[in-house]
């Protein structure tokens, strides 16, 4: 059975080390009981090393047992040289990180990340042995279909990325109108979402290797409707991605709720 995989996605949250131990510690206890959901937590870089110390994440994904998997916010392209203010892939697997997210609208949005350097991100977060969590969503809704900016997104970031890369692909879909507003996409739309996303991945890297990749929902998910992206998606959804609800109690409380889902 393939475990709902939640992502919590702190960004520039909390404001000290003493917190973000703390929230750890939190989720942890609520992943530990947790046998139907796969849990990744992704802090602001300073804490991963406080965390990695503390529980010691590396050993327990060279044992499998890590209940719950860290990952990054980002990473860059190169491995190593003058790039002032980066972080390689490298240093972070070195700390025991098996996730990173890419390409978040936050970034595209305030930092001006282009889908070349998405692509080139992409590329060495699978290089790395890493799980890239790549972020698309539209800025704008206008009407019902997902607009093909999503479908372009999709389709640049994986440019010349081998098919047997993208078996492993987690894929987020998060419209930038639904993050931090409280309004939510649909299910419905979520729905739309999925598919669409299946069909440009198999256009481009044919059948057999979307078969195993993952499509997250992202944008303003609580505890109260997290249940019905995956519910009403038709085996779709594999699970969501959060930003502000993973701060709080409320994601021990998405983890139960998913938990609860039969898949
Ligand atoms: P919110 O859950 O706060 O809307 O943020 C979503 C997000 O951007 C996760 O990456």
């Amino acid at each position: 059975m393939k475990k709902y995989l939640a992502v919590a996605n702190w960004k520039m949250n909390p404001g000290t080390e003493g917190e973000a131990l703390d929230l750890f510690s939190t989720t942890l206890n609520a992943a530990k009981s947790a046998r139907n959901v796969e849990v990744v937590v992704c802090p602001p870089f300073p804490f991963l090393s406080a965390i990695e110390r503390r529980w010691g994440i590396h050993d327990l994904e060279m044992r499998s047992e890590a209940a719950v998997h860290l990952g990054a916010q980002d990473l860059f392209w190169e491995r190593d040289g003058a790039y002032t203010g980066e972080v390689s892939g490298p240093m972070e697997k070195e700390l025991g990180v098996s996730y990173v997210i890419i390409g978040h609208s936050e970034r595209r949005r305030l930092l001006g990340e282009t889908d070349e350097m998405v692509n080139k991100k992409l590329q060495r977060a699978f290089e790395t042995g890493l799980h890239p969590i790549l972020c698309i969503g539209e800025k704008e809704r206008m009407g019902d279909d997902i607009p093909e900016i999503v479908g372009d997104q999709l389709k640049k970031a994986t440019q010349g990325i081998s098919g047997m890369f993208i078996e492993s692909l987690v894929v987020a879909y998060e419209p930038v109108w639904a993050i931090g507003t409280g309004k939510p996409d649909t299910p419905e739309s979520m729905h739309k979402a999925a598919i669409y996303i299946r069909k440009v991945l198999a256009e481009m890297h044919g059948e057999g290797s979307v078969s195993h990749a993952r499509v997250l929902y992202g944008g303003s998910i609580t505890s109260t409707n997290v249940a019905s992206f995956i519910r009403e998606t038709s085996g779709e959804v594999q699970g969501v991605l959060v930003g502000g609800a993973s701060l709080k109690d409320d994601f021990a409380k998405i983890i139960s709720s998913l938990e609860e889902i039969e898949s």
